[in-house]
């Protein structure tokens, strides 16, 4: 009957290092992705620019595009495939239905460590909101 300590024993060890990489991986992975919230002007747009998935991944590409397009060929407007057209600016559009950057744009950036040096020069706050 000695032995019995030393099978528990052995059980509890062997359990917990067949279930430390699992409860190592929820501790350091559990930091959810940040919330980003939708200003009332954006909910009731309902949409972006162009469908959320392209937006989520791929937004920095598009406002290259759009200060290229204004900038070497000094053409401002935007259609997208909807034909819902959009002035290109960063202030005056994005801005306009995420005008709560900091709950938005900053959220997101932050948790992903980057950090848009854009606003050096644009304004971040068009309408002087909160
Ligand atoms: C050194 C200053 C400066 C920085 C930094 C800068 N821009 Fe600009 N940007 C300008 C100027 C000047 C224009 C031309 C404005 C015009 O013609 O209306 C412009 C135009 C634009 C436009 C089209 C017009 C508009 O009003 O938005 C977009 C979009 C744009 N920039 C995006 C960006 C993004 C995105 C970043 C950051 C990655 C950025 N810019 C950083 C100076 C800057
Ligand atoms: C007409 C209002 C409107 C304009 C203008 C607009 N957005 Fe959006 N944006 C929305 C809405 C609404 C959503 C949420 C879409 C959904 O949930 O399907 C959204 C979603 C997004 C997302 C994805 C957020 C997430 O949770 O993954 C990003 C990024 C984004 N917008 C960036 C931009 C940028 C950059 C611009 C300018 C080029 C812009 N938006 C212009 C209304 C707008
Ligand atoms: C859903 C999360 C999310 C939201 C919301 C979001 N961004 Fe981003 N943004 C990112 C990530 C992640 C990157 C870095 C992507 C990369 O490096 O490939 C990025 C990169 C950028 C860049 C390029 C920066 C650089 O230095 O390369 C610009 C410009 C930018 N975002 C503008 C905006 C603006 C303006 C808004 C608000 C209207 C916004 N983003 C909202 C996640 C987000």
């Amino acid at each position: 009957m000695k032995d019995k300590k030393w099978i528990v024993l052995g059980l509890v060890v062997f359990f917990g290092l067949l279930l430390f990489p699992l409860a190592w991986n929820m501790l350091v992975k559990a930091a959810p992705a940040p919330e980003v919230v939708l200003t009332k002007k954006a909910k009731a747009a309902k949409q972006c620019v162009m469908p959320k998935e392209y937006m989520t991944s791929e937004h920095m590409q598009l406002l290259d595009l759009w200060r290229h397009s204004v900038v070497r060929n000094a053409k401002r407007e935007y259609v997208n495939p909807e034909g819902k057209k959009f002035d290109m600016s960063l202030s005056n559009t994005c801005l306009d239905c995420h005008s709560n950057k900091e709950q938005f744009c900053d959220r997101c950036h932050n948790y992903a460590s980057v950090r848009p040096y854009c606003w050096d020069c644009h304004i971040d706050n068009p309408k002087g909101e909160e």
